[in-house]
This record gives C-alpha cells, sequence and structure tokens, in this order.
C-alpha cells in the first residue's frame, strides 16, 4: 500500500534533529509490513545535485508565487518527490532560518507550500502519483491534513507530533492566500489564538494523531507541556497515540560504526577504551581515571543545558570530566565555553554540528547527560543504550520510556539501563552526575548496566509495527 510521507527533513539529505532520523528510518521500517512510502521534501540548496538528476513529474506554473516541479528521486531505496520550488527553497542558511539564524519571513508560505503540493499528491490529483494515506509530520506538514480534509479527498491522515513547542504560528492575515474554505478560518480549522496555528491546523483535521512516546502522548494533554495546545489534544484523546521511535541499525551500531577507531559489540567492550582515548585529544581532555560524560545536544532551554551550565564546577569536583558537543541559545554557548576556559584538560566543548564526532562521542564517553525538561522521545539515549554509553536522563517525555532507572531493586534484578532523576534542578542533576560516578567506581555494576542497555531492543521492529497497525484501522474505516 502506498503512503506519502511529509516532512521538512530526512537523514541522510538534511537535519537539524532527531526528526529527519526518525523520517529517513520510517521507509525501511514500514516495508516489512506492506507500506511503500514515498518521502515529500522542499528541494533545499542541498538537494539541488539530487533535483538535477531527477525526474520531473510535475509542474505548477504558480505554486504560491513560485514556479514549481515535483522531481522523483531516491532516499535510500525508497521513492522520494522532492518540491522544487526555487523561490521558496533555493536559498543559504538552513530549512527554516537564514544564515545569521532569524527564521524565513515567508515560512507561512514555503511551507502551506509543501504541504498542499502533499495534499495534492494523495488526493491522487498529480497523474501517475496514488497514496492511501498521508502521514504529516511536524508543523511543517502540518496544513497538509488540512487541504486534504478542504479537497474533500479520501486519502486518511495521520499528523505526527515530533515537538509540541515548535506550533508553526503566523500572521492571521495570510490566510486568504492559504487557498482554504472560509471555515477554515475559525477553531475548527487553522486558527489558533488570532493567528494561523499550522501544527493545530494538523491536529484538528487529521484521522489520527500520534506523538514519539506514549509518556509524552499524557503530558501533552496538561498545560505544562501541551503549550497551549493541551485541550485540543485532551479533546481528541481517543485518537492520540504515542509510538516511540527507533534506532536504525544500519547507522547506528557499534560493531560496524565507521566513525569508531575500535568497533566492538557487548562481549567485546573493552576495546571502547581505544575510542575513549580517541575522545580526549579531541576535546581537549587530559587522560583520567574518572568517567567521561557527554553531552550531543542542541543548546537549549528544553534540554535543560542552562542548568547543567550552572553545575559544571561541581561535575568537575566529583572527578568527572565532559566534552560537549552541541549549537543553540549564544549565551549557553558562552557559558560552556568560559567552564572549558575555567577548566582546562576537564571540559572540552565543541560549540557547532558534526555528524562523525557525535558517533565518536557514543562510542567513546561512558555517559550521555540528557537533563530535559521535556522530551518527546528523545533520541540520544537510545544510541547511547546502543553504545554501552550510559544515559542519564530526566524523567520526562521518552526519556521516562526509554532508560531504567538503576535503583538498587532495578540493579539486583539486572534490568538497570542507565540514571533516571526527578525534576530538572541544580540538585537533582548533580545527584544523578554523583550517583553515575560512584556506579562507575564499581566496574563490575558498570559493565552490567552498559550490556542491560545493549541488550534492550530499541530497533524499529516493533514500532514500524505500531505504525502499519495505525494505517492498518485507519484504512478499514470508511
Ligand atoms: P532533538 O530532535 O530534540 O534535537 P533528539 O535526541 O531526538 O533531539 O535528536 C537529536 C539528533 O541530533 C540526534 O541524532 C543527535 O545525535 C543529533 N545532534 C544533536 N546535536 C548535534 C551536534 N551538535 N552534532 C551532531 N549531531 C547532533
Ligand atoms: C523532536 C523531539 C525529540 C524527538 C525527535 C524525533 O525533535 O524534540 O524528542 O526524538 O523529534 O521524533
Amino acid at each position: 500500500t502506498p503512503i506519502l510521507s511529509v516532512a521538512s527533513e530526512a537523514y541522510p539529505l538534511v537535519k537539524t534533529g532527531g526528526l529527519a532520523d526518525v523520517v529517513g528510518a520510517l521507509p525501511d521500517a514500514l516495508a516489512p509490513h506492506g507500506f511503500e512510502t514515498t518521502t515529500l521534501l522542499p528541494g533545499y540548496a542541498a538537494l539541488a545535485d539530487l533535483v538535477a538528476e531527477g525526474e520531473p513529474v510535475h509542474h505548477w506554473a504558480d505554486l504560491f508565487g513560485s514556479d514549481a516541479r515535483l522531481v522523483a528521486a531516491r532516499l535510500g531505496e525508497h521513492p522520494l518527490l522532492i518540491l522544487d520550488a526555487p523561490a521558496l527553497f533555493q536559498r543559504p542558511g538552513g530549512p527554516y532560518a537564514d544564515p545569521s539564524g532569524r527564521d524565513w519571513d515567508d515560512n507561512w508560505r514555503r511551507f502551506a507550500a509543501l504541504a498542499r503540493a502533499g495534499a495534492e499528491l494523495a488526493g491522487g490529483r498529480i497523474a501517475g502519483q496514488r497514496f492511501a494515506l498521508l502521514h504529516a509530520h511536524d508543523w511543517q506538514a502540518g496544513l497538509a491534513p488540512a487541504y486534504v480534509r478542504a479537497f474533500g479527498q479520501q486519502a486518511k491522515t495521520v499528523m505526527t507530533v515530533h515537538n509540541i513547542a515548535f506550533q508553526g504560528r503566523f500572521d492571521r492575515a495570510h490566510f486568504a492566500a492559504l487557498g482554504l474554505p472560509d471555515w477554515m478560518n475559525s477553531i475548527h480549522g487553522v486558527e489558533y489564538y488570532d493567528a494561523l496555528g499550522y501544527l493545530k491546523a494538523g491536529l484538528q483535521a487529521a484521522d489520527a494523531i500520534t506523538t514519539v512516546s506514549p509518556t509524552y502522548a499524557r503530558e501533552i494533554r496538561e498545560p505544562q507541556f501541551g503549550m497551549g495546545l493541551e485541550g485540543l489534544i485532551a479533546a481528541r484523546a481517543a485518537s492520540v497515540s504515542g509510538i516511540v521511535n527507533g534506532i536504525d541499525p544500519a547507522v547506528w551500531s557499534p560493531a560496524s560504526d565507521p566513525a569508531l577507531p575500535a568497533r566492538y559489540d557487548a562481549v567485546t567492550l573493552d576495546a571502547r577504551a581505544a575510542n575513549r582515548a580517541a575522545v580526549e585529544p579531541n576535546f581537549g581532555l587530559a587522560s583520567g581515571s574518572g568517567p567521561i560524560f557527554t553531552v550531543i545536544s542542541r543548546l537549549t532551554w528544553q534540554k535543560g543545558m542552562d542548568v547543567l551550565a550552572a553545575i559544571l564546577d561541581d561535575l568537575v569536583a566529583t572527578g568527572a570530566r565532559l566534552a560537549l558537543l552541541g549549537s543553540g541559545d549564544r549565551t549557553l554557548e558562552d557559558a560552556f565555553r568560559a567552564a572549558a576556559d575555567r577548566h582546562p584538560g576537564r571540559i572540552g566543548v565543541r560549540i557547532g554540528y558534526d555528524e562523525r564526532l557525535s558517533h565518536l562521542l557514543q562510542g567513546g564517553a561512558d555517559a550521555i547527560l540528557i537533563p530535559s525538561r521535556f522530551e518527546p522521545c528523545g533520541l540520544t539515549q537510545l544510541y547511547g543504550l546502543a553504545y554501552g554509553c550510559v544515559p542519564v536522563v530526566a524523567r520526562t517525555g521518552g526519556l521516562a520510556d526509554t532508560v531504567i532507572d538503576a535503583n538498587e531493586a532495578a540493579l539486583a534484578a539486572g534490568v538497570a539501563t542507565g540514571i533516571v532523576h526527578d525534576g530538572v534542578t541544580p540538585e537533582s542533576c548533580l545527584h544523578a552526575i554523583a550517583r553515575a560516578v560512584a556506579l562507575y567506581a564499581d566496574a563490575e555494576r558498570w559493565r552490567q548496566i552498559q550490556r542491560n542497555g545493549m541488550a534492550a531492543d530499541f530497533s524499529w521492529d516493533e514500532s514500524g509495527r505500531r505504525y502499519a497497525d495505525l494505517y492498518h484501522s485507519l484504512l478499514e474505516q470508511p
């Protein structure tokens, strides 16, 4: 059964975060269940080569003011359609922002175009293209279910929330340009607190809503996590489910990872020492006996990075070291750089985005710190589990669903996979760090925690099946 996945990023073509990993992995995850996934992406400058080599399958003389084509290419072994609309997407900078980091002024138009193209495809309005179901990811694809509904199309729709904090809110004055029926300029459609809400529109219009962990699915019914959309989520609770992300073993396996100087598995964990030795010079760390913590993250409030930045002197005092790779808020970047200056040899900071280095850190650091205030799923703890890089996480969202705290009972039962703390405060984070340092000193217990994590199954098998079950149940409905 052909389905269309509409998104703004997909690994390995364009990635700013976990969304890309998931969109890139879904086609493989769904194929064993009889669903053939075509992915629709915007034709950013980074995709220019694919566009040039691809096969044009459709042309719009005017799609939101741009000449636009659909170009067929491949995403791995699966079909990819690229929305080649140069006036909208051929620019320097990132998918959402200009090179200085400022959101593009016309994002409302850029992602309306993506959504509309998706809906036209799903509606069979484009020759040679037919899809039983449209799966929209995050606000960038949020209008797609609304267009499907507006056009009165047959295709079923699924809206997946990867992060409800990003909602795609725009000036209500743009409504007229969207080409949606007037009734959608209301609380039943796109209108959201006297603005336009693209994610809101998708949540309202989609046949089913998913988010990326069961705990987050419950959390977003509450104001603390729902960020204004809690009422709508609660009202649609019967249609909301949480399906935890998997990880792609072709990209994230320590036994075959080309970024690692030493490859290993649960039996040959000692080989990690060579990777650890490669982490140290990369981050200017002196060799030492305490654990190396890593952070691989957007440096933002969501990720609790302000709290972590405030306790770095205490972290060093426990005898631990820190290797941080990340970028984000300027003040946080500066705070981490300042900590590295205060603690040469003990704290190493790389501001930037480096896919390869992120693999080395998972394969060489001892533990990964993820003190998120909210975390829809989180992938870096899953990579940590697979790599024997023990996750130290806040009890929220997908972190709570995927890491088992090493309390006495879990240790005794042999199921502990990490350290989980309640709340994101300097005290709770520091306490978790101290627990990790103490456990690390007990080499046998630490090894057991690493092995438990590596044995846990976070492949796409189960999650792919859950998406497939959801698709089946929707397609069976009239
Ligand atoms: P989010 O999508 O909220 O940022 P996730 O944990 O779901 O969080 O996914 C983050 C993804 O981005 C992971 O694949 C992680 O390895 C990667 N990542 C984050 N920051 C960096 C960085 N500075 N360099 C390389 N990869 C990074
Ligand atoms: C979002 C969330 C993250 C999740 C990712 C993929 O970026 O912040 O928790 O893992 O999407 O679903």
